[in-house]
């Protein structure tokens, strides 16, 4: 017994498998049902006791070395396989297709609405979403008891004094390019603002806006109406047509809502513009003598005009997206009908 241990052992250690196929049939030898390390077991229960101790020792590293070796051989034999079909791979076989994102279409509208003023002139500035109530609405002559400054319509963060919330527009950004920027001043400002409002088609809690102040000597309003009708022809079409109609803002005197010519029926009366043939776009108005004072301009030598428009709308007029709810809720189907206009 001690011979055939000693061989199976010297055998073992020299072992190899070009399969895995193979490799099991060598486990199937050794340490089958019938296999020579279970033989030798077998004949170990015939053994005289006094040398039980001894090779049952001897039998237990040879089974312990038959299995440890024929599972190295094993896994050999697998890693071969792998490398080997890898080597099969044939690269000419066509990929997978990727699919490519592409711009959402509120992205889209911003960026064509920032070219347009930059075209003009206009630089972009940025402000803080959360804000305080002075450049919201102290800095933008808000009476105290103004509406929007209460809780239904904006979401305070804390009370007191000058509370801070998240901002209701992007004016704020407008306050503080008046403070810190040279005189004149030409910019838009891009950014969310939120309102304390119920969602629906027509209205959401979040949105964007693009807001847009110009300060110089002598600005009229005969300015903002042109920069105002270049914008709107530039976005809906060379054709498009403004009208103007009285409003107002705390912060703009004298304001006016305008309305852009229903680019769907060109102005003859359709559905969307209910039969009107006018969309109204954006508010605007020349900047308040105590706006900018508030803000240290001198309103006897300065003017200026503003204007705020809401990028969602313009997108919802400009691609006749009828639910506002679809440019938050990032269906495939929506996004992808605007990969075209990247
Ligand atoms: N801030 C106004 C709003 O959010 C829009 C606006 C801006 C109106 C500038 C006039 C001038 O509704």
């Amino acid at each position: 017994m001690k011979e055939r241990i000693e061989a199976i052992s010297k055998e073992l250690e020299q072992l190899k498998a070009d399969s895995v196929a193979a490799a099991e049939e060598l486990r199937i030898r050794f340490l089958g049902k019938k296999g020579e390390v279970t033989q030798l077991f077998e004949e170990f229960r015939t053994i005289a006791p006094e040398y039980k101790k001894e090779f049952g020792r001897r039998l237990n590293e040879l089974k312990n070395l038959a299995t440890a070796r024929i599972e190295e051989i094993k896994a050999a034999a697998e890693e071969a396989n792998n490398s080997a079909s890898a080597s099969k791979t044939d690269l000419t076989v066509p990929g997978d297709p990727m699919n490519l994102g592409s711009r959402h279409p509120v992205s889209i509208a911003r960026k064509d609405i920032l070219d347009i003023f930059n075209r003009l002139g206009y630089t972009v500035a940025e402000g803080p979403e959360i804000e305080d109530d002075y450049h919201v609405f102290e800095a933008l002559n808000f009476p105290v008891d103004h509406p929007a400054r209460e809780m239904q319509d904006t979401f305070f963060i804390s009370s007191g004094i000058n509370p801070i919330l998240l901002r209701t527009h992007t004016s704020s950004v407008q306050v503080r390019s008046m403070e810190k920027m040279e005189l004149p001043i030409r910019v838009v400002c891009p950014g969310r603002v939120f309102r304390n409002e119920a969602i629906s088609a027509r209205a959401h809690c979040i949105f964007h806006q693009v807001e847009g102040l110009y300060i110089d000597q002598n600005v009229t309003f005969a300015d903002m109406k042109q920069a105002i009708l270049m914008f709107a022809k530039e976005m809906f079409g060379p054709e498009t047509q403004i009208r103007m109609r009285p409003s107002y803002f705390p912060f703009t005197e004298p304001s006016a809502e305008v309305d852009v010519s229903c680019n769907i029926c060109k102005g003859k009366g359709c559905n969307i513009c209910k039969g009107t043939g006018w969309l109204e776009i954006l508010g605007c108005g020349m900047v308040d003598p105590n706006v900018l004072e508030a803000s240290g301009i001198d309103s006897k030598k300065y003017s200026g005009f503003a204007f705020g428009m809401g990028v969602e709308r313009i997108a919802m007029l400009k691609w006749q997206v009828k639910d506002l709810r679809n440019y938050f809720e990032n269906d495939l189907r929506f996004l992808k009908e605007f990969e075209a206009n990247l």
